[in-house]
């Protein structure tokens, strides 16, 4: 694999190549199984396969979870040098390279900025959007993998990609999980030890509430959940909302839910100092 931190230089890589197919994989670094699992999945479907790391500051509301969040490149290099091919490149550029001049710009979409994360999180998909909308720019892909387990995250990219009238083809990838069923993600590793034993509970609690939908209605279910993880000590839910998968409207009853389109049910816990995300289909039977 390649490593390079310029545009430039990525640019001048890609073009060399000649290929049919690029591959891109964004992500913030601290790589885990999750975010390798993306990867194979371009792999096996590209000739050449673009993966960046780089933390975006402008998608950071809270600065001290930016000052927080953890950088582990010389591992995530590790792990990715395990499946990458000589070709495919890691695209480590610093901030000058994302951002040469200020980025204002102000996206809109919809009912997605009025819910869930983005209540919570003002400003933070429209940095998503700015950093996406930039990295598509620059490597010009053809297929970009993002993760099911920022459900909200991909609907936005969705969005933006109809919105620019960009070609790129998006993929959305199935959540990965540790062992005791908590999805994996790079904030994991600042859980405290006692909270993150008892951090399986989410996945426990919303596998649960899945599969009540056959008998009990939304307001039940929502309460189940708010309570079955804020009886943990330090666990608090922050939202548990049954949305649709493209214009994530809540639904407040199950005689909403429409036969034919699907939902997920989605929920931000605050596990100690850490918010934690995760959801499942939650499927009309
Ligand atoms: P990051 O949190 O590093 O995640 C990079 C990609 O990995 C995202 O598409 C995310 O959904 C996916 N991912 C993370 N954990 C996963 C898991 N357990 N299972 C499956 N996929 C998982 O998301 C971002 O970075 C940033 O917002 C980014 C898109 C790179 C823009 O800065």
């Amino acid at each position: 694999m390649k490593v390079l931190n310029t545009v430039i230089e990525l640019q001048n890589q890609i073009r060399n190549m000649q290929s049919d197919s690029v591959g891109f994989v964004p992500t913030m670094g601290a790589l885990h199984n999750g975010h390798i699992s993306l990867v194979e999945n371009a792999l096996a479907q590209c000739q050449v396969v673009v993966v960046s790391i780089y933390v975006n500051p402008t998608q950071f509301n809270d600065k001290n979870d930016l000052k927080n969040y953890p950088r582990t490149l010389e591992n995530d290099l590790e792990l990715l040098e395990a499946v990458l091919r000589e070709n495919d490149i890691v695209f480590t550029p610093d901030n000058k390279e994302i951002y040469p001049v200020e980025d204002n710009r102000e996206f809109h979409f919809g009912n997605l900025d009025n819910v869930m994360e983005a209540r919570l999180r003002p400003g933070h998909f429209n940095g998503v959007a700015q950093v996406v909308s930039r990295l598509f720019e620059i490597v010009k892909p053809d297929i970009a993998i993002f993760g099911l387990k920022d459900f909200q995250q991909l609907a936005v990219i969705k969005a933006l990609v109809s919105q620019t009238g960009n070609k790129v083809r998006i993929i959305g990838h199935p959540i990965i999980r540790e062992d005791d069923g908590l999805a994996m993600s790079s904030r994991n590793r600042l859980l405290e030890p006692e909270i993150r034993k008892n951090a399986s509970i989410i996945y426990k609690t919303i596998s649960a509430a899945s599969a009540m939908i056959s008998d009990s209605d939304i307001p039940q279910i929502k309460s189940f959940v708010k309570n079955s993880i804020g009886k943990i000590n330090q666990f608090e839910v922050e939202y548990f909302d049954i949305v649709d998968d493209t214009e994530l409207i809540p639904v407040n009853k199950r005689s909403e839910m429409v036969i034919g389109k699907r939902y997920f049910g989605c929920i931000a816990v605050r596990a100690g100092k850490i918010r934690l995300i995760d959801n499942i289909e939650i499927g009309l039977v």
